[in-house]
């Protein structure tokens, strides 16, 4: 897969991920977005859930592979920019916390309501995190990761 192929595939997933993290809240039935024609799929739960976990594969799969490749080929020519490790690390701190989210959910495991609570809010809010970082980057023009100009993801 080339380059742009990639960074589109990579940026697909996450909108994906987004938006069927937002349907487990669940807020498209209740502000009727699940009405309009061809949404109707966001306020099924169970569906958007199951997307969820299975983009959450897809997204793993993708980070480790950027983060092994820019350790083995580009660590030394290529310098992540001051936004780029902020969203690296946001990426990192969404995936930690979504691993214990499906711990968290699997029927054998019982934790007590403050973990629980703290599980469920630091996903939310490192996504949100990240939702605002990647936006300011790009109204500010500095989407890129990396401070050269040839790279990988913008
Ligand atoms: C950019 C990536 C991601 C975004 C934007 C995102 C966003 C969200 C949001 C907004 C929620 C709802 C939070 C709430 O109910 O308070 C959620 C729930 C969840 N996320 Fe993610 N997430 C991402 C990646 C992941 C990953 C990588 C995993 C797993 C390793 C994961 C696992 C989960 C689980 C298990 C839930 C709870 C589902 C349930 O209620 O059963 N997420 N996510």
């Amino acid at each position: 897969m080339n380059n742009i192929l990639f960074v589109r595939f990579f940026k697909i997933v996450v909108f994906f991920m987004a938006l069927t993290g937002v349907a487990q809240m669940p807020i498209f039935k209740r502000y009727y977005i699940s009405d309009l024609p061809g949404l109707g799929w966001l306020a099924d739960f169970y569906l958007t859930n199951k997307i969820h976990y299975a983009l959450a594969a897809v997204l793993i799969f993708l980070v480790m592979y950027l983060a092994t490749e820019y350790i083995l080929t580009k660590r030394n020519s290529m310098k992540l920019s001051r936004c780029g490790v902020v969203r690296a690390s946001l990426f990192a701190l969404i995936i930690f916390t979504g691993v214990f989210r499906v711990i968290k959910n699997l029927p054998y495991v019982t934790m007590d309501p403050f973990t629980v609570m703290m599980i469920d809010w630091t996903h939310l809010v490192f996504a949100m995190l990240l939702g605002i970082v990647a936006l300011m980057a790009f109204i500010r023009g500095k989407s890129s990761y990396f401070e050269e100009s040839r790279n990988l993801i913008r």
